[in-house]
């Protein structure tokens, strides 16, 4: 009796109190899965594959700073925050940047970058992004809430365009003056705001239009449309085109705006290294490209895979989304959009632009509350 007492079964008491763990282990793995299967059909959002056909490899430059943050100094340090563009006026000196709050700032760096002084000059009441100088001394900006402005040099806020073809721009984005005077400049988005890009970014979709802006007759053309995130906007040094960095594609494009291929577009480079933002011509031979991240597999994986950005866009609305921004910085091409150097680091995020002044290059950023400054040699 007593032995085969001892090979029964354990008691009903243990066997009880075993299944319910068991049953929250398995709730507390399935449960989740349950909820996420359930918001992913629920979720209206609707991601397009975008043309990664259209993807080359990756280049690489000759030349590679990866640890930029080592060397580089902070100025204007607390008092320029998310400096997106930077803008410098050779002949006074003075370096433009746009900011979180409204303000174009007048930053004046003198012998050391501690020894700056920044100047609230004029408030657009929107958030200015790209700058560029114009042919009267006036600063014109794009504000992505207010449209295509001119600041004159006394600090008159005048709205120059905020429509093409009876389409509103939602992003006004990047922008450049040619010497004839027209104004050269993108819309990112005519459906999402500036505070919405990243569900821009993750529907995937072109939204975006490349635009010119004649000061004589106030016209407003639509040169390129169909862009998946028209960004920063250069001029080449002979005119003969402008080079517009299309963010999601990782690429920057070419339209011609003389000569004998005017009107047409084809790629000055393609396959960076990441995201481009604002780009510049330095007066020298090179443009400098700001990448906003570097390529992270995360956004590799959501760039191919619509059902991943839509996963991302549901941890975006539940404020969940993980950082998938590193390894940001600038990267320098020649003329003819040769890689030359590539100047990053992990630690950075969203540097989005990079203008050579003198021996250093200063980044702006859409965070930072200063903007970087790196020494050259
Ligand atoms: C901007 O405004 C100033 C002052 O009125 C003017 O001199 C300049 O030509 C304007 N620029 C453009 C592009 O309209
Ligand atoms: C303008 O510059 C580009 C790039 O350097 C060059 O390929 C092109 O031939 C030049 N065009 C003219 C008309 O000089």
């Amino acid at each position: 009796m007593s032995a085969s007492r001892t090979d029964s079964p354990p008691p009903p008491p243990t066997r009880s109190s075993l299944k319910p763990s068991l049953v929250v282990t398995l709730l507390s793995v399935l449960a989740p899965i349950v909820a996420v299967t359930v918001l992913y059909r629920h979720e209206p959002f609707d991601p397009a594959p975008l043309p990664i056909h259209e993807l080359p490899g990756t280049v690489a430059a000759p030349m590679q700073n990866g640890r930029v943050l080592r060397g580089a100094e902070m100025v204007g340090a607390g008092r320029v925050v998310g400096p997106e563009d930077v803008e410098h006026d050779p002949a006074s000196g003075v370096i433009y940047v746009g900011c979180a709050d409204g303000w174009v700032k007048r930053v004046k760096v003198g012998e050391s970058a501690g020894d700056t002084a920044v100047e609230d000059w004029v408030n657009t009441g929107g958030r200015p992004l790209g700058l560029a100088l114009g042919r009267d001394g006036e600063l014109i900006v794009c504000d992505p809430y207010k449209g295509l402005l001119n600041v004159s040099k006394h600090g008159m806020v005048e709205l120059l365009t905020d429509e093409a073809e009876g389409v509103k721009f939602k992003l006004t984005d990047g922008v450049a003056v040619a010497s004839d005077g027209t104004i050269y400049f993108t819309d990112a988005s005519y459906k999402y705001t500036f505070g919405e890009f990243i569900w821009d970014i993750l529907e995937g979709r072109p939204h975006g239009r490349l635009l010119s802006y004649d000061p004589a007759t106030k016209e407003t053309q639509v040169l390129a449309r169909d862009l998946y995130f028209p960004n920063g906007i250069a001029l080449s040094p002979n005119q003969s085109f402008v080079i517009f960095c299309e963010t999601i594609m990782r690429r920057c494009k070419r339209y011609y705006i003389n000569g004998e291929r005017k009107g047409h577009i084809d790629t000055f480079i393609g396959g960076l290294p990441g995201y481009p933002d604002n780009i510049r011509y330095d007066g020298e031979g090179h443009y400098w490209i700001a990448l906003s991240s570097g390529i992270s597999v995360s956004w590799d994986l959501a760039i191919k895979h619509p059902f991943i950005r839509k996963a991302a866009a549901i941890l975006e609305r539940l404020n969940r989304r993980p950082a998938m921004e590193k390894d940001s910085g600038v990267f320098q091409v020649d003329s003819e959009g040769k890689p030359v150097a590539h100047y990053y680091d992990p630690q950075l995020s969203l540097i989005s632009s990079g203008n050579k002044i003198g021996d250093y290059l200063y980044c702006g950023s859409l965070h930072y509350p200063h903007i970087l400054r790196l020494k050259l040699d």
